[in-house]
Formats: structure tokens, C-alpha cells, sequence
């Protein structure tokens, strides 16, 4: 048995699900978390095009995939391409009662995933952050003017961020899986969050361009970029993308 010595080990050892000890506590339906977030006053909703798929062969993508970390500046990413990432990372695919059912598996089907854009160079698309809502299909444009430095600053440097067309931000309203998982939720959260950041790897190497993940950032300086108040909302992971060079 390995020693307990940090808040990591702790956790593990305390959120661990043993068969004579199970958690039971009472669900409270009406108190479910909505798995959608709207915000308040954006300057303006965006609506995205449906995405279109093109054939392509699934192994040779998974063979090809790599984090790409340069990326070609000369031009923008158009609002299709854009539409068929979002699609891939938290589009709506099946409902079941009140479920929305999403391209990636998420615990419990709880969603507790936020999906924020720092946008460079999107055709058609002023640079600025933005929020993504699954339920429709649009775009939020929360702040104007491109964030890509201060971003970038925020992610400990990462020249990546400068170069990308677009970077996903995922934040995390943990509150969404605490209300069925508790304190082991933030496990499900962080598995959640892999799923997305997959399917955008996959579905960025089938349209031609590059990914990389980025969990290295200062969370504080992250979260007051894409505006979330950090005791509702965390910042999980991050994923610049751009053309491959
Ligand atoms: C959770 C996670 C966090 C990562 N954070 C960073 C990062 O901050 N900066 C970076 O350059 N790469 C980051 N990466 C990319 C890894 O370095 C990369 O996946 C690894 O070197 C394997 O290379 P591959 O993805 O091309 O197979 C991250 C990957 C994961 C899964």
C-alpha cells in the first residue's frame, strides 16, 4: 500500500467506492441541476450552421492523431469547421425523456462540461470568448477582442494559444455531478473532460487541422478571462487548434 502524503492521495483513498460502504444518500429530483448553462446579457447569439460530414476513415485518423502545437496563420477557420468541432466535442445527438444525449459519454449523464472559445480567426467570427450552448446549437459572444495573449500568458506561456485559430476552454459546473456522485464526482469530471478532448482531436485530424491539449495554466487567470466565478465553476483543460503547418 502506497502512502497517503498529499490532497491527491487523500482524495483517491476517500472517494474510493468500497461493496460494504456504499454511499446512500437521498436523490432529490427537483433539485437536479439543469445540464445548460445560458448567460445573462451576451452581446449577441450567434446561430451555428449544421455541421456536414465528409467520409473519412476512422483507423487512419487514430493512426494519425498527434498534438500539434504549430500551426499555419494565413488562414482563418471557416464557421462550418467550427460548427463540426463544437458538434463533435458536446452536440445534441438522441433524446431519451429529458435527456439530451451528447457525442461524448459523460457520468451519469449529467453533463457537468462548459465549453468556452477563445476565438483568433474564425471567418465571419469577430475574435473575442465565447460559450457554447448544446440545447441550441449557438454561439454566446461574451467579450470582444482577441484574449490569444493574455490566454497564452494564462497557459504558462504556451506560444501555442498565439497561434491557434481557435482554443477550447472546458470548465466544469461541478455542482452538476455533486448532486448525484458527491465528492467522487470530481473523478467523473476530469474523465468527462477526456472524453470531449478527444473527440475534438479526432474530429480536428479528420478536417485537416491540429490539436493540443493544455492542462499547464493558472487557473485563477484563466477563469477571469472566459468570466466564470471560480466557487461555481472550475477550469479544467484547455485545447488550442489550428491549421496544421
Ligand atoms: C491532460 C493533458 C494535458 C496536457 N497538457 C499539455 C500542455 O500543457 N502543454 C503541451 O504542450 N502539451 C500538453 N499535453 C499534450 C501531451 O504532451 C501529449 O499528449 C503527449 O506528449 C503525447 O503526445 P501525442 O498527444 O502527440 O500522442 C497534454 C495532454 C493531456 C492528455
Amino acid at each position: 500500500m502506497s502512502k497517503i502524503t498529499g490532497v491527491g492521495d487523500k482524495f483517491q483513498k476517500e472517494t474510493k467506492y468500497h461493496r460494504e460502504q456504499m454511499p446512500r444518500h437521498y436523490l432529490d429530483w427537483s433539485k437536479k441541476p439543469s445540464p445548460f448553462k445560458d448567460h445573462e446579457n451576451p452581446l449577441s447569439i450567434i446561430q451555428l450552421p449544421e455541421p456536414k460530414f465528409n467520409v473519412t476513415n476512422i483507423w487512419e485518423i487514430i493512426l494519425n492523431r498527434r498534438s500539434r502545437r504549430n500551426y499555419n496563420s494565413q488562414n482563418p477557420l471557416n464557421f462550418n469547421t467550427l460548427s463540426n468541432l463544437l458538434w463533435a466535442t458536446q452536440g445534441t445527438t438522441e433524446n431519451i425523456g429529458e435527456v439530451n444525449l451528447r457525442t461524448t459519454p459523460s457520468a451519469g449523464g449529467l453533463y457537468p462540461i462548459e465549453t468556452y472559445l477563445n476565438v483568433r480567426q474564425v471567418e465571419n467570427l469577430p475574435p473575442g470568448i465565447y460559450h457554447f450552448r448544446p440545447q441550441f446549437f449557438d454561439l454566446e459572444f461574451l467579450k470582444n477582442g482577441d484574449q490569444s495573449r493574455s490566454l497564452s500568458q494564462a497557459a504558462l506561456h504556451q506560444k501555442m494559444v498565439e497561434l491557434a485559430q481557435i482554443t477550447f476552454i472546458w470548465t466544469a459546473i461541478a455542482e452538476r455531478s455533486k448532486w448525484k456522485y458527491l465528492q467522487r464526482a470530481y473523478r467523473y469530471i476530469y474523465l468527462d473532460a477526456g472524453h470531449i478532448a478527444q473527440n475534438l482531436y479526432l474530429s480536428a485530424e479528420a478536417l485537416g487541422l491540429g490539436v493540443c491539449g493544455i492542462g499547464a495554466f493558472i487557473d485563477d487567470e484563466v477563469a477571469e478571462i472566459v468570466g466564470v466565478d471560480e466557487t461555481e465553476e472550475i477550469v479544467v483543460y484547455l485545447a488550442s487548434v489550428g491549421w496544421k503547418t
